[in-house]
């Protein structure tokens, strides 16, 4: 039996705090072309307010000209950049890095800092890396690729923000992410972690999102429902422990489980 999530656009690309506000300065987008090449860039989020300034995501390098205009619109300088966080290393997520030589780095599992320092991290092991105590996280997110990462925000107007780079590609993707995917099994398990644990989604090819919870059903009323396919690429066991359904029965304790342990991770891993 398909899982059923239900998504909202979330209609506007500026979420504010109480703390960090988080802007999306960038909607991705992939747009297939008849000849057969697609025209595509990710997803580019700035995220400020707090004693970090983050951006997720840096678009192509066809973008370098224009970056630094889009953050000035927010009253954003490069330098000001205190974290680039690349959710993974395609062209369109991570072609414009050499703007932010002073940011802390974080590409896939690769945390940099200053002129090549590479520095110890457990993403790779599956350990969330805290970038701020109870407001940002980067968490591994595989699937899309290997060492795929997100970034995130709680406690925000919305709720709980995740910058889910290709974990997502838009709103929808049901049909089309598997062929984008270096492992769609991992993914999948991505995709429902970050479905259970996100009150909105920022994918990385398309307009952010809202995950509604099942007691949101019946106010909102005018949710789309998504399906996540039962398909199986591995022993079939995943489903078993996917969730994915929000709220209602044990699905709060299996979101619980699946947020990556954030209460414990908060001022007990490594932070910047
Ligand atoms: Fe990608």
């Amino acid at each position: 039996m398909p899982r059923r999530f239900l998504t909202t656009p979330l209609d506007s690309l500026t979420i504010p705090g109480p703390l960090y506000s988080i802007q999306i300065l960038q909607v991705g987008y992939h747009t297939p072309t008849p000849a057969g090449p697609a025209r595509a860039d990710g997803s580019i989020t700035l995220i400020s307010g707090g004693p970090l300034t983050v951006l997720v995501d840096t678009g192509g390098p066809w973008l370098r000209d224009r970056l630094p205009g889009l953050l000035q619109t927010h009253g954003v300088t490069p330098d000001a950049i205190t974290h680039v966080v690349a959710t993974h290393g395609h062209s369109d997520h991570v072609g414009n890095l050499n703007l932010f030589p002073q940011a802390t780095m974080l590409v896939g599992f690769d945390l940099s800092r200053g002129e090549g320092i590479y520095l110890p991290n457990g993403l790779a092991q599956g350990v969330p890396f805290v970038l701020h105590p109870g407001h940002l996280e980067v968490a591994p997110t595989p699937g899309h690729t290997r060492a795929h990462v997100s970034l995130v925000a709680t406690g925000t107007s919305e709720g709980t923000v995740v910058v889910a780079g290709d974990v997502f590609e838009r709103r929808g993707d049901e049909r089309e992410w598997r062929a984008l995917s270096e492992e769609p099994g991992e993914q999948r398990r991505s995709r429902r972690r970050v479905l259970a644990m996100a009150d909105v989604i920022v994918p990385g090819h398309g307009e952010p999102f809202r995950v509604a919870s099942d007691s949101d059903r019946g106010r909102r009323g005018q949710e789309e429902e998504e399906e996540e396919e039962e398909e199986e690429e591995g022993s079939g066991r995943e489903e078993e422990d996917g969730g994915g359904e929000r709220g209602g029965g044990g699905a709060g304790d299996m979101a619980t489980a699946l947020k990556w342990d954030m209460g414990t991770a908060l001022g007990t891993r490594g932070q910047l």
